[in-house]
């Protein structure tokens, strides 16, 4: 099977099983000052890993619930089940599945799906991305004074603090600021033209695996700082490549 009808395969069927729970009573595991996780984040990539290793059980995978086979193996699937986990247990329909998948380290598939919405966003490495089928490209908007940018704050005080210098800076600079929720969906935003940049300190490679690939292939550019106070974190800029963010 070709790796990206798997991955299509996975995130939709894993983007049912969300829709199906939505606005039901869930199951809270653990909550923090700033974060929830729920038993659903869980059910989600179990059912992705069982699609996905089903499919190729020689593939390692690399997800927020977990990781599953040898990490050293060439192909690595990166995967957040559900991304917009708070905004799914308040009721808030935006949130999102995202499947990426490594190569020796370089991501060569991304899909993320809005199971509300019903919008999939994928991609190949070297190939123009799609949105439900139809060719997507980033906006072509060149002055940030008329930029609608999303700035994410994660879910620490560290990425608070780190965040919230650079919102209250890019507030006056653009047209609109936005916290959407959703890492992976305000990549795929930037990649279909909808925001013109992201930018977040502290995020993990599941948020933004996928997206990414999407916003390269759409013609946009990725920024991506590993964050030296915290292990596995990145500093993010994703943008149409046209903006001056500095
Ligand atoms: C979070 C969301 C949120 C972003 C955080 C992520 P989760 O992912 O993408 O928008 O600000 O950095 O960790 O916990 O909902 O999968
Ligand atoms: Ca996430
Ligand atoms: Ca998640």
């Amino acid at each position: 099977m070709h790796y990206l009808e798997a991955a299509r395969e996975a995130a939709q069927a894993a983007g049912e099983l969300l829709r199906a729970r939505f606005e039901k009573p869930l199951t809270v595991n653990s909550a923090t000052a700033h974060d929830l996780k729920l038993e659903v984040d869980i059910l989600t990539q179990d059912l992705i890993t069982k699609i996905l290793l089903g499919h190729f059980p020689e593939h390692a995978l690399y997800g927020e619930e977990g990781i599953v086979g040898d990490q050293s193996s060439a192909h690595q699937w990166v995967v957040d089940p559900l991304d917009g986990t708070v905004n799914y247990f308040y009721g808030i329909p935006h949130f999102c599945v995202s499947i990426a998948l490594r190569f020796r380290g370089e991501i060569i598939v991304g899909v993320i799906y809005d199971p509300i919405r019903e919008e999939l966003w994928s991609g190949e490495k070297g190939q123009r991305p799609l949105l439900n089928g139809e060719e997507l490209h980033v906006s072509t908007r060149a002055a940030l004074a008329e930029s609608v940018i999303s700035v994410g704050l994660s879910k620490t005080s560290a990425t608070i603090d780190a965040g919230l210098p650079l919102l209250q800076e890019m507030v006056h600079r653009v047209r609109k600021c936005r916290m959407l929720g959703s890492a992976a969906l305000d990549m795929a935003y930037v990649a279909c033209g909808r925001l013109d940049a992201y930018i977040e300190q502290g995020i993990s490679l599941w948020d933004i695996a996928a997206g990414w690939l999407l916003v390269e292939t759409a013609g946009g550019r990725v920024e991506m700082q590993p964050r030296p106070d915290l292990p596995d974190k990145f500093s993010i800029v994703a943008s149409n490549g046209l903006l001056d963010l500095r």
